[in-house]
């Protein structure tokens, strides 16, 4: 008897507790943290992160560029994120005769930092618990539509409250599917220019082939500054403004980690799901992303072809090619972990005892089942809009096509000229970087997979149409290329020179297969769409709530959704499978071994070959070498890039820049064991910037400590 009850306990326990290391936690709330944390080696208090009433850490971070996390590393605005951050702006900056992708760009003067129109750097001002003033007026048995038009007049309510009379802007998030709500209050800069960036070959050291992967040895950073107008305040560009003054910024640690020791990440991780019902996640492994795996390799063996073959080529598509391969990449590692770690079936497990223990409560009772049914109704509406948006409107001559129909709507108030020139500047842009023959051979190899997987009920009758007319997917796509004017820049010019107007596109073969395909998905799949995704979140918020109820020991966190966060966990190396142990940190050592002149990924500078047979490594010597990457298991997602990583004395040790492939599944299952998150040491920052680039007078603005 007694025995059968322990037994209860131990399994109750091991799903009731988080797992060490897991979770993203809210700055406002890490007091309840904050014991645990320094059981774990944190020396510094709750206040030292998050205070609104004096400084604190989270007053040097900021959110970079909307998708990655940048912070501030001195008294004059000096910002570091990742290389791969900053890599949009570095490439528009670039040219053939000045291309700072691949030799690096260093100021070495504050009038030779380049500003970046559209970059944008906000900081946290404060986070606030608003769940009663958003739920006030709502009741438990008022419709879903009634429910969701209070909040919506609520959150207006208090949006203007939070922003009156200051220069502030603010948004109000839903936590835990609904059960909590938050504002957030952000104080936006938009004069932000490039300082420096180290040369592809070191900040991309190692490209896509070691993206994702440990061991790894990439430079992945670059510097920014942040300009304000004279009273310190956010001001648009402008020669005048002044570097701005931060009311915080970090130090720096020189003293590098040991295996074990605290480490802490501060952020804006962009989405996890952790709570997802077991049939989501087995679309996710089975179906979706070996799907959308397919089609982008697709499109990544040819941009691979045609960049081999031509520099220009490769400058252009650099960004685009980057992009494409990175979740290329990450789905692949993810459906594994998934698959790997039982997720589906442990998640059914858990299903079925909390539809056990629901069964006699009538607020969650069927929610698991209820669930289950809406998936299995939603799956091929998912899987068409998997390929509408990765074999649809990826071709870029379809999305120009939308990107300008858009525009001359969004324009129809403007004057013709106003409007013509903002859309000369749409053509300029897309044209910049654009190789045909990559849009034409990818479109043709990804309209074959549309034809081919995506059922006829839900193909649009215009597409059918067009097979019979045209007798081939591939003879569509010539038809496209051959007649529309968005194919060429001469032609749309020509086209808008004397003016734009609503419906002058209609006809032409591009537009016309964007504005069908986006018809059919707009009313025949999007409609079914958001209709299971109101139900799905209605069962969600109780779903969420019950799991709370029922494992009261446990410490919930709510899904990431781009706010800021705190994670915590320990430098650590992992063993990834039998007989393999890796360990925590990588070295110069590591980038000479994979040093190779004809291997494009792996060519470095000149200069790091000359430094490292002099050994002329300075201070920044360890060892005999130089540090250049380390692991450990704080729990970071896409957005987290940049994020400054932490000492136990909130000392920057490490700038946050990826995940290791086997622990890619941990935005849907945590696994403390192989689950770690990949980050630059500082201190290979420091000689690449004091040795490679020559800019020591940026470390002379920094604080080095210890
Ligand atoms: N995997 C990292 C992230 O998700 C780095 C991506 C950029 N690097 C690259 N080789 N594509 O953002
Ligand atoms: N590289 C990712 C980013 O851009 C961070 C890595 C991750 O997804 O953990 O945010």
């Amino acid at each position: 008897m007694k025995r059968s009850i322990l037994i209860t306990l131990l399994v109750f326990f091991s799903f009731a507790v988080v797992k060490a290391d897991e979770g993203m936690w809210l700055p406002s709330l890490i007091k309840e943290r904050i014991g645990d944390m320094r059981n774990n080696g944190f020396k510094l208090t709750a206040k030292d992160l998050y205070d609104i009433n004096s400084a604190s850490l989270k007053d040097a971070i900021v959110h970079f560029g909307g998708g990655c996390t940048g912070e501030l590393i001195s008294p004059e605005g000096l910002l570091i994120t990742n290389h791969h951050c900053g890599f949009g702006q570095i490439q528009s900056h670039s040219s053939i005769e000045n291309d700072y992708l691949k030799d690096g760009f260093w100021a070495m003067s504050r009038d030779a930092e380049l500003p970046n129109r559209g970059l944008t750097v906000r900081f946290l001002v404060r986070m606030d618990d608003i769940t009663k003033k958003i739920l006030s007026g709502v009741s438990n048995n008022m419709s879903e539509t009634d429910r969701q038009e209070i909040i919506k007049v609520n959150s207006a309510k208090i949006i203007e409250e939070a922003t009156k009379g200051n220069h502030f802007d603010a948004r109000v998030e839903a936590l835990y599917y609904g059960n909590q709500y938050f504002v957030f209050v952000y104080e936006t800069f938009t004069d932000v220019r490039l300082v420096g960036a180290p040369p592809s070959s070191i900040g991309k050291f190692g490209g896509d082939t070691d993206n994702w992967m440990w061991p790894r040895h990439t430079g992945d950073f670059s510097l920014f500054r942040i300009y304000a107008g004279k009273d310190n305040k956010p001001a648009p560009y402008s020669k005048d403004n002044v570097p701005y003054k931060p009311k915080k910024y970090f130090s720096i640690s020189t003293s590098g980690t040991n295996e074990n020791d605290f480490t802490l990440v501060y952020g804006f991780p962009g989405r996890t799901q952790q709570y997802l019902h077991s049939e989501a996640v087995k679309y996710i492994s089975d179906i979706s992303n070996p799907h959308k795996i397919k089609l982008r390799s697709l499109r990544l063996d040819i941009q691979g072809e045609e960049m081999d073959a031509s520099q220009e080529v490769r400058i252009k598509y650099a960004s685009k090619n980057a992009s494409v391969a990175n979740a290329w990449k990450k789905w692949q590692g993810e459906a594994k972990g998934i698959i790997k770690m039982n997720t589906v079936n442990k998640k059914r497990e858990f299903e079925n005892r909390f539809s056990q223990w629901s069964s006699s409560k009538s607020a969650y009772s069927g929610v698991v089942d209820s669930l289950a049914n809406i998936y299995k109704y939603m799956e091929p509406y998912s899987f068409v809009n998997d390929y509408h948006s990765e074999a649809i409107n990826s071709n870029e001559i379809i999305r120009f096509a939308g990107s300008i129909q858009s525009a001359i709507l969004r324009n129809s108030k403007m004057s013709p000229e106003v409007s013509a020139r903002n859309i000369k500047e749409l053509v300029e842009r897309h044209f910049k970087d654009y190789h045909e023959s990559i849009d034409k051979r990818s479109f043709k190899a990804l309209l074959v997979q549309y034809e081919k997987n995506i059922p006829k009920d839900f193909q649009p009758e215009y597409f059918k149409s067009m097979l019979v007319k045209y007798g081939s997917t591939e003879k569509i796509v010539d038809h496209i290329f051959n007649t529309s004017a968005f194919a060429s820049k001469e032609s749309i010019l020509s086209k808008i020179e004397n003016g734009v107007s609503p419906d002058m596109f209609t006809n032409d073969s591009a537009m016309e297969f964007y504005l069908y395909f986006n018809d059919f998905f707009n009313k025949k799949i999007k409609p079914e769409l958001d209709n299971f995704n109101t139900r799905l979140s209605l069962l969600y918020r109780s779903y969420m709530k019950g799991q709370m109820e029922y494992n009261k020991a446990r410490s919930f966190y709510p899904d990431a959704n781009s706010t800021l966060r705190i994670t915590y966990g320990k430098v650590k190396g992992y063993s990834p499978s039998d007989a393999i142990y890796y360990k925590h940190y990588s070295t110069l050592e590591g980038i000479m071994e994979k040093d190779n002149p004809e291997i494009y990924d792996y060519d470095i500078p000149q200069k790091l070959r000359d430094v490292y047979k002099s050994k002329d490594y300075g201070r920044w010597e360890v060892n005999g070498t130089i540090p250049v990457c380390f692991v450990a298991s704080n729990h970071t997602s896409g957005g987290n890039s940049g994020s400054p990583v932490l000492n136990a004395d909130g000392n920057l040790i490490g700038i946050n820049f990826d995940r290791v492939w086997e622990g890619t599944m941990s935005d849907i299952v945590y696994d403390p064991e192989i689950c770690r998150n990949i980050s630059l040491d500082i201190r290979y920052v420091l000689f690449i910037i004091d040795k490679i680039a020559g800019a020591g007078h940026l470390i002379e603005e920094m604080k080095l400590v210890q």
